[in-house]
């Protein structure tokens, strides 16, 4: 078995995003190109003789990466990787494995809702001690190692054989292959009431999850079919696929448009649920109704304690910058702190791990706890379940129940996919220029109130993250809120998102984006994203 050194140039284009490193599959494939990467990310985070845990959520590469992984990782001294069998672990697992087996952090090989296969994307994030994702300043590390880096070193030795539980002494690094789904659903049978959750199946409740042919599909399948007896067939598209039978394995009205429809037909069931590339993320849906994420997240804090893991009640709450503001409203009414982060779950690691907040969630279709540090899909589900078991009602009654106490936040999202990243970052610089001139500016038949730039110091550590998004307050009481994409791999992704709230019991029921039609426009020539991108309307609207 030989140690080799292999010489290499920097690439310039390996900083860490929203969630990791995530580029095409092409990309990733250039020789040197992950090595590069991992070398760097184990010279900035991990010293010899530590434990990782590795996993991924079975996209295209993942196999393959997991390989030159275990090479590199033997050659840098690691002493232990735990690794889920067939290379998989969702993020949530691997997230609860790192925490569990009290690990030095992991790799986990995702580009989450991205599509996979030989012409998508492929990624890694990634987490620490804890399970959390590596903070922004580590992650600027890692962008440091790998600019300067000039050779790696590897291991000439055998691949691994992943798909059978086992123990290996890999040239003096222990190798454990571990089942993907133990540990995780043993968190969270203990988090939830399975008894009620049994019951509620057993007595003809009917459901439907959609693993989108992503990782969540074992998972589901374990805990809903087999431990808590939904019938055979409840969970959907849940065999793992390579390029995720093609799709676009997010859990969003658009991207999984076939759940909506089938919810919206004469075959709905009582509840449906979806989630994506690698389980970090949900949908909740009812009959007719698609749950938004910002009312999921406050809808489970004003219930939390129907689940036996929450009966003590919520520490505080926090949510992403973009996600509308239902969970304030719970918040105040809990008497319990409401931290408004920026966008990325590495935000709510720090609140997590320092016990500031229980229940935290984004407008990407994404809800957590302080049961791991990542958002975590099959989580919100049983959440769910479990608060569906023990009222009574429906998920269409405890939204409207909910919007009857609280009002209701409505919420858009406008994605304009610009094929110049300059142009993108064009808007966002003249806006923030005029940031200050637009207090009092009318814009169709809205007035700003006031517009202010984003910027957060972690209550905690003190870390500050500059320049996190644009906000613009109209007089009405609606916000529009301008921020880029960092989870893109090709030009640029402006986003622009929209809430409103409203109190009226007339208004509540009423079409989204009739209601923020206004802000919308409002919003977008305030930001003159027609003139200076070339795009009249928005790429997608979620
Ligand atoms: C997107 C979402 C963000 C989420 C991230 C990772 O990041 O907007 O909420 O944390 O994916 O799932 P973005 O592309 O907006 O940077
Ligand atoms: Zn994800």
């Amino acid at each position: 078995m030989d140690l080799i050194t292999v010489t290499t140039t920097p690439f310039d284009d390996q900083r860490p995003g929203t969630a990791g490193l995530r580029r095409r599959v092409e990309v990733f494939r250039q020789p040197h190109y992950l090595e590069n990467f991992v070398q760097a990310t184990l010279d900035a985070c991990f010293s010899k003789g530590c434990t990782l845990v590795i996993g991924g959520d079975g996209r295209y590469f993942n196999d393959r990466a997991i390989q030159s992984i275990i090479r590199l990782g033997a050659a840098h001294g690691v002493a232990r990787m735990i690794i889920g069998r067939h290379g998989w672990l969702s993020t949530p697992a691997a997230a609860n494995l790192i925490a569990e087996r009290n690990a030095d952090g992991g790799l986990i090989l995702t580009a989450s809702h991205n599509p996979g296969g030989p012409d998508g994307d492929f990624g890694i994030k990634i987490n620490v001690h804890g399970g959390g994702q590596a903070s922004a300043a580590l992650a600027d590390q890692i962008w440091a190692h790998t600019k300067t880096l000039q050779a790696y070193r590897q291991l000439g030795a055998e691949e691994v054989d992943l798909d059978r539980l086992a123990e290996h002494d890999y040239h003096g690094m222990q190798i454990e292959v571990v089942d993907p789904l133990d540990d995780y659903c043993t968190l969270l049978e203990g988090l939830f009431d399975l008894d009620r959750l049994r019951e509620l199946i057993g007595s003809g409740f009917r459901m439907r999850f959609d693993a989108m042919h992503a990782i969540t599909g074992p998972y589901a399948k374990r805990l809903l079919e087999d431990t808590l007896g939904a019938p055979a067939g409840s969970v959907v598209n849940a065999t793992p696929k390579e390029d995720f039978g093609g799709g676009h394995a997010d859990p969003n009205p658009v991207d999984a448009a076939a759940l909506v429809d089938f919810m919206y037909g004469d075959q709905a069931v009582d509840f449906a649920a979806a989630s994506d590339g690698d389980g970090d993320r949900n949908m909740i849906l009812g009959p007719g109704l698609v749950v938004s994420p910002g009312d999921s997240l406050a809808l489970l804090a004003a219930h939390a304690t129907c689940a036996p893991g929450y009966r003590d009640g919520l520490r505080g709450i926090a949510r992403s910058m973009p996600t509308a503001r239902a969970a304030d409203r719970v918040a105040e009414a809990l008497n319990v702190p409401c931290y408004e982060t920026p966008t990325g779950w590495r935000f709510f690691a720090s609140l997590l791990q320092n016990e500031r907040i229980s229940l935290c969630g984004e407008e990407s279709f994404g809800t957590g706890s302080s049961h791991v540090r990542e958002k975590d899909g099959l989580w919100a589900v049983l959440f769910w379940l479990n608060i569906i078991a023990v009222t009574g009602r429906s998920v269409d009654q405890l939204v409207h129940e909910h919007w009857a106490r609280f009002g209701r936040d409505f919420f858009a999202r406008h994605d304009y996919h610009i094929a110049e990243r300059d142009r993108a970052t064009d808007v966002m610089s003249s806006l923030e220029q005029r940031l200050g001139t637009l207090p009092g500016q009318r814009a169709g038949e809205l007035t700003v109130a006031d517009a202010l730039r984003f910027d957060y110091t972690d209550p905690v550590s003190g870390e500050v993250a500059a320049n996190q998004g644009l906000i613009v307050h109209f007089t009405d009481g609606a916000r529009a809120v301008f921020r880029l994409s960092g989870t893109g791999t090709g030009g640029a992704t402006l986003r622009l998102y929209a809430d409103r709230h409203v109190t009226d019991p007339a208004d509540v029921d009423r079409d989204r984006h009739a209601m923020l039609a206004q802000t919308m426009a409002a919003a977008a020539a305030l930001a003159e994203i027609p003139r200076i991108t070339g795009l009249a309307e928005p790429s997608a609207v979620i």
